[in-house]
């Protein structure tokens, strides 16, 4: 809802206000954003405008009339050069030299429609928008702010530049959003990482020096994600949360910054180092749409909210809410050893699984022995394939699978017939030594024919045979950066002709499942989510650290834009061995795939995996789009009528000391009553090692042949839960779950939970 009161604004989402002025010296006052406000006359708002009656000290007064210096008051946007010495919304080099800018309102109106933009991805849906458009005192440039306001507690911003004059503008800086606050009682919250080990979650207290999350490689990076949170030191459950997201794949910053006046301000968009844009006259610079939510409902209450928009106003319609297909992948189970016999092989065993989707992930196109050569080159390697893919393909089919493959569309290798052909279709500077990455070059999108004829080649690809899904991979980022454009606009002009590339391809294909990648998690943003519904979150499938990376892109992801693997032991990555159980669980809240050789595994491991399958199809919709929660060492999900729910819990170490586990619910209907029950497992009973000799009769040496048979004959039976209780009980106060295993009376009313142990819980609506 817009309401224009006077010079002031006042948008309102179902739960938020966010509120703004027009100053009598022109600038845009940004007023409030939090909890919602109700005002009707511009009066109530102008309780929030901030009273100066002169500049401080050395402070710049913005004119000799006002008593504003730009530097203390809290802005919509900021330039350089009229006082405010903050990071600023943007920054411009005119043709007479000058850089100082001076954007005063000029025209606001305000109506329903979502406007696309031209050169970038951007939400979509029902909303009211707001356009304010500010001119530049000096020089004939428009600056156009646009505030889309989303009823589920979600505002987006973009900024636009036009260039009204007859020469050359240069944009030095085009940030998205600006936000300032009043004080500094916040902490700053990123997600750091590298390849394997994405989304560490830290927490900056704020002090008077800038913080700075930023990615300068060509992608929007695993070191640093662009979603970010501003916390008034907020817990899980309760406190205040403002998020932040930019619809952008490459080089951004999020940049926050306490003044000395110890006002904080907020900067998102596109990292304006390395950049710099030539706009032409009447050209308009496009820069992404920022996303902002506001919660009062701690962290799980910031994530229910971006998790909603994300579904509903980034991932495209078609897709959005559609139940994914449970995958194998052949990566882990042959890397580049690929050929017809092995790969049919899988599929087989996979289908009867139940698995529903074959990925024939990298090494099946011409000359991929090894990561050294081939891409580039988008057709069959007839010597491991001489049939073909469509051949292939339609075997697959016939055992009721679908089927997939793995591309690499944005890179060469220099042995390859693509890069013989077109040497100078690459990134790189002639005449100098290049270093690389994964041996390979990033082909150069900020060229349109390079992008056109990369076009043609995967559509070639994709019309070949039936695919039904294909992995996007992009496996290095960018150094040697040089181009035929302007130095500053090689990394934003590649994002625009990658976004252009996915978006024709996305519209050709609209029945192939696009999964993005970028070695796993170096490219996981809204920019890819507006054309891929789903994203390999990391090529980490250790189900250790994998808890942490999910739990981690739950913050500001949705588990159905995440996939994830049940891989083999010793884990491919860290040669840690977790139980098969504890791996179907973490992979389970998201979209599950499996990525291992199953024809190498143990009849347990089978029949365990046709069960994790069963459970999972049964309960898949819950897994991938329920409401999930963060609750103490675990997840839940819960669907939106309130009355199923699955739970997880997971306690890395048996620690003999912390033996009454109790499992608080979280999302349940207070006043609904429920069945709480466990999966019921059994275990090897040679994870027992030498305690089978408490039981049995006859001495059996661990290890040993007789401990080996009988194990294949006698299991473990895992503990039993069955309640039934209110969702008030089992939300305020948990379920008392039974005791943990402790050296001593092992049965079956005890929980088997050696290190690694988890449990999946199931929660059912019942009369009883
Ligand atoms: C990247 C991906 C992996 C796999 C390999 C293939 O590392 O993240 O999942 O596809 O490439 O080369």
């Amino acid at each position: 809802m817009i309401k224009v009161l006077g010079s002031a604004f006042l948008l309102s989402t179902n739960n938020t206000s966010y509120a703004m002025r027009v100053l009598p010296t022109g600038q845009l006052e940004h007023l409030y954003y939090g909890q919602r406000i109700e005002a009707d006359k511009e009066e109530d708002l102008l309780v929030l405008s901030e009273k100066h009656a002169f500049p401080l000290g050395n402070q710049i007064a913005y004119d000799e009339e006002s008593s504003y210096s730009l530097e203390n008051m809290r802005l919509e946007y900021s330039g350089y050069g009229k006082g405010d010495f903050r990071e600023p919304l943007v920054e411009l080099v005119f043709p007479d030299h000058t850089f100082t800018t001076d954007f005063l309102f000029d025209y606001a109106t305000y109506n329903k429609e979502k406007k696309p933009l031209h050169t970038l991805p951007s939400s979509h849906g029902e909303c009211d928008h707001l356009y304010i458009r500010l001119k530049e005192r000096n020089h004939d440039v428009d600056l156009i702010l646009d505030y889309y306001i989303y009823e589920e507690d979600v505002i987006t911003r973009t900024t636009k530049i036009i260039n009204h004059m007859k020469e050359d503008l240069i944009v030095e800086r085009a940030m998205s959003l600006c936000l300032d606050f009043e004080d500094d009682q916040f902490e700053f919250i990123t997600f750091n990482g590298g390849w394997a080990d994405e989304m560490h979650k830290h927490i900056h207290n704020l002090s008077s020096a800038k913080i700075v999350n930023a990615s300068c490689m060509g992608t929007s990076s695993s070191r640093a994600q662009n979603f970010v949170m501003l916390s008034r030191f907020a817990k899980e459950d309760e406190g205040e949360v403002y998020g932040f997201n930019l619809i952008y794949s490459g080089n951004h910053k999020e940049v926050v910054e306490v003044s000395s006046t110890h006002k904080t301000r907020i900067v998102t968009g596109i990292n304006n180092e390395q950049f710099s844009y030539c706009l032409k006259s009447e050209e308009v610079f496009e820069a992404p749409e920022a996303i902002m939510g506001y919660s009062y409902a701690g962290f799980n209450g910031l994530s229910n909210i971006f998790h909603r928009f994300v579904n509903e106003h980034i991932i495209k319609k078609e897709w959005a809410y559609k139940e994914r297909p449970i995958l194998i992948n052949s990566w882990e189970a042959m890397y580049f050893n690929v050929n017809e016999k092995r790969i049919l092989s899988l599929a087989k065993e996979a289908s009867e699984m139940g698995i529903e989707l074959f990925v024939l992930d990298d090494g099946w196109f011409k000359g991929r022995a090894d990561d050294t050569r081939g891409l580039g080159d988008w057709e069959v390697d007839r010597k491991k394939l001489p049939k073909g893919l469509d051949h292939l393909s339609r075997k697959i089919h016939k055992m009721g699978m679908k089927f997939g493959i793995w591309v690499e569309p944005e890179m060469t290798n220099e042995n390859s017939d693509y890069y013989r052909e077109h040497p100078d279709w690459v990134i790189k500077i002639d005449g100098q030594m290049q270093s690389l990455g994964r041996h390979q070059y990033v082909i150069d999108l900020s060229n349109d024919e390079v992008v056109d004829d990369m076009i043609s080649r995967m559509t070639a690809l994709f019309s070949s045979c039936q695919i039904d899904y294909v992995k996007w991979d992009m496996n290095r980022v960018m150094s040697d950066v040089f181009s035929t454009c302007r130095k500053g606009e090689v990394f934003h002009r590649y994002i625009c002709g990658l976004y252009r590339m996915m978006d024709t391809l996305t519209l050709r294909f609209p029945h192939i499942l696009f999964e993005g990648c970028a070695s796993g998690g170096n490219r996981f943003d809204l920019g890819i989510l507006c054309y891929f519904p789903q994203i390999w979150a990391s090529d980490n499938t250790d189900s250790w650290c994998r808890f942490d990376i999910q739990n981690s892109y739950s913050y500001g992801y949705p588990q159905s834009t995440f996939t994830n693997h049940v891989s083999g032991v010793p884990n491919h990555q860290t040669l840690r061995v977790t139980p098969l159980a504890l791996r179907f669980h973490v992979a389970a809240f998201g979209l599950l795939g499996y990525e291992v050789n199953l024809l190498d595994l143990s009849k347990k491991e089978k029949e365990d995996i046709k069960q994790q399958i069963i459970i999972y199809k049964k309960q898949r919709a819950l897994f991938q789009f329920g409401n999930m929660y963060r609750i103490d060492m675990g997840w839940m999900a819960v669907d939106e009528k309130r009355s199923h729910a699955v739970g997880m819990l997971f306690k890395p170490i048996n620690e003999l000391s912390k033996k009454t586990v109790v499992f608080k619910c979280k999302g349940l209907d207070p006043l609904k009553r429920y069945h709480f029950y466990n999966q019921k497992m059994t275990f090897d009973i040679k994870e027992m090692g030498s305690l089978i000799n408490t039981a049995s009769p006859i001495h059996i040496k661990q290890g040993s042949l007789s401990h080996r048979v009988i194990s294949k004959f006698v299991h473990l039976q895992g503990e039993e839960e069955n309640y039934y209780a209110s969702g008030s009980l089992l939300m305020n106060a948990g379920v008392f779950l039974k005791q943990g295993f402790s050296a001593t009376g092992f049965n079956e009313d005890v929980r088997f939970d050696p290190d690694f142990f988890s449990r999946l819980y199931f929660i059912e609506e019942s009369a009883l």
